[in-house]
């Protein structure tokens, strides 16, 4: 089976790096990606490569390489379906927030809403992929949804989970650690659509590190990797507060544990907690589905790491308030970074909204600066909290241009993304444009000592 047309719905963070690799490194082969958001598309579709919609580095390069040789963005989602062999399903999976379920589960509104759109619009056979994470067994709910309500076309279901992360995600795409491909190995069809996926991806990377497995391995893969690696992150953090009270030093440690070669390096950073769309909803699912076949332990083994991370985020900011003499109320507190971390625009889940949130709360004056994000979605993210009105978090929050500038009479100044450029900010001259006792709070363990002398300085898992 030779794909020569793709067609990807969902033009967010997964679907449009992950296209444009593809069509990268398939030349002969047409991708277009669908979204129902125009704006979106729009932003794709931008002359200004330097326009579109997701920041990642070295993305807009292969934007410009391949944008209407063979890579395409549209918001005819039909049309896109029709003409395509194989169709990736990337569209957002958030958490449920209402319901059965809320809070936990995957909401598979959009994913069911794809499938009956491609049941009704497909004349032909086709393969469909999950690309975004989704619970295990949801393929079992896709095929029922694609054979019962299809026009007697069949449908081929695959389970091709991204691993790529963000601010890295053209390089974990171009150079993935592994390619995981899960289908129906039982039956001739199901290979042959695995085949057909696999030969995609051995366009550029090697059939060794293309790993086949049955469609519920693959599902369950995924939501495992996530969790391992935010398990890691919520070792390491709540190693950092008994770090604080031992006077042992977190890196350290960090460094000590990880030099074992079954432990390894990576992943080790302690933080003032992990963020990203997908850490805290995966494990949410994991939790969920466990509950759901009566696992008790094995979901509260889980649910610990979101509540330690949960713990570090509110706990950062409450060190905050004591040491600023337990009153941060009308104080200018400038927050450095809102990212969920360096390199990317994305805030999903980032730490600084519930840092922000809690020292808002307290009544602070925040300041916010990140080099990537816009004003407008950080108002959106304190918005969609719903902790104060729309107009209250406008009042309280103000958004510069300018991280120097923005510390003038200010009482602290927190870091909450390891963006680079905080790292060789002038803090000489943050020093003295602010009020005396400076507090300087490093929740990603950016700064180092000698570079900013005078502060009352903070460091996580230090005692300084
Ligand atoms: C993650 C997975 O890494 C990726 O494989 C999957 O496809 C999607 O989810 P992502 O969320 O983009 O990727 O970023 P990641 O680099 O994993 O970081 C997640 C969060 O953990 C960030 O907030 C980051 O700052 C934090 N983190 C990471 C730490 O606090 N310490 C670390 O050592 C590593
Ligand atoms: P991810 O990080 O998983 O890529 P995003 O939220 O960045 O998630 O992107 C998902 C995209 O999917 C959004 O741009 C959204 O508009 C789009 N989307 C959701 N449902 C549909 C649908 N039925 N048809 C087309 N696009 C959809």
């Amino acid at each position: 089976m030779k794909i020569k047309n793709i067609c990807c719905i969902g033009a967010g963070y997964v679907g449009g790096p992950t296209m444009a690799v593809i069509a990268q490194k398939c030349p002969k082969v047409k991708v277009t990606v669908v979204d129902i958001n125009e704006q979106r598309i729009q932003f794709w579709n931008d002359p200004d490569v330097n326009k579109i919609p997701i920041y990642e580095p070295g993305l807009a390069e292969i934007v410009k390489e391949v944008r209407g040789r063979n890579l395409f963005f549209s918001t005819d989602v039909e049309k896109a379906i029709d003409e395509s062999d194989m169709i990736f399903i990337s569209v957002n999976t958030p958490t449920k927030t209402y319901g059965i379920g809320k809070g936990m589960a995957a909401d598979l509104k959009w994913i069911e809403l794809c499938a009956r759109q491609i049941a009704e619009v497909s004349k032909s056979d086709k393969i469909v992929i999950e690309k975004s994470t989704l619970p295990v067994r949801t393929a079992a709910a896709l095929k029922d949804i694609l054979d019962s309500t299809g026009n007697g076309v069949k449908f081929q279901i695959l389970s091709n989970p991204e691993f790529l992360a963000e601010g890295t995600a053209v390089e974990d795409l171009r150079n993935p650690d592994r390619v995981l491909v899960g289908g129906d190995i039982e039956t001739e069809e199901g290979r042959e659509a695995m085949d057909a996926l696999v030969d995609i991806y051995a366009s550029w990377v090697p059939r060794e590190k293309i790993l086949t497995t049955n469609v519920w391995s693959s599902e369950l893969s995924k939501l495992t990797a996530n969790a391992f690696l935010a398990q890691r992150v919520s070792s390491i953090n709540a190693i950092s507060e008994l770090c604080e009270k031992t006077e042992a030093d977190v890196n350290e440690v960090a460094k000590a544990v990880g030099m074992d070669s079954r432990v390894g390096p990576k992943f080790l950073k302690a933080s003032v907690g992990f963020g990203g769309s997908c850490f805290q909803k995966d494990i949410l699912n994991l939790v969920y589905i466990a509950r759901s076949f009566n696992l008790k332990e094995v979901a509260d083994y889980w649910e610990q790491v979101i509540i330690m991370n949960n713990h570090q985020k509110r706990r950062f900011a409450a060190n905050m308030v004591r040491a600023m003499h337990n009153t941060v109320a009308d104080k200018k507190i400038v927050i450095l970074g809102w990212a969920f971390k360096k390199d990317t625009n994305d805030t999903r889940e980032s730490a600084a909204i519930y840092v922000a949130d809690y020292l808002l709360n307290e009544q602070a004056k925040i300041i916010v600066y990140d080099p990537k994000v816009t004003e407008e979605q950080i108002y959106s993210d304190l918005d969609y909290l719903g902790s104060r009105s729309g107009n209250a978090n406008r009042q309280a929050v103000t958004v510069v241009n300018d991280p120097v500038q923005a510390c003038e009479e200010a009482h602290a100044v927190a870091v909450l993304t390891e963006w680079d450029e905080f790292k060789n900010l002038n803090w000489k001259m943050v020093y003295d444009k602010m009020l005396k006792p400076a507090f300087l709070f490093d929740g990603r363990r950016l700064l180092k000592k000698e570079n900013i002398e005078g502060f009352n300085f903070y460091s996580l898992g230090s005692v300084n």
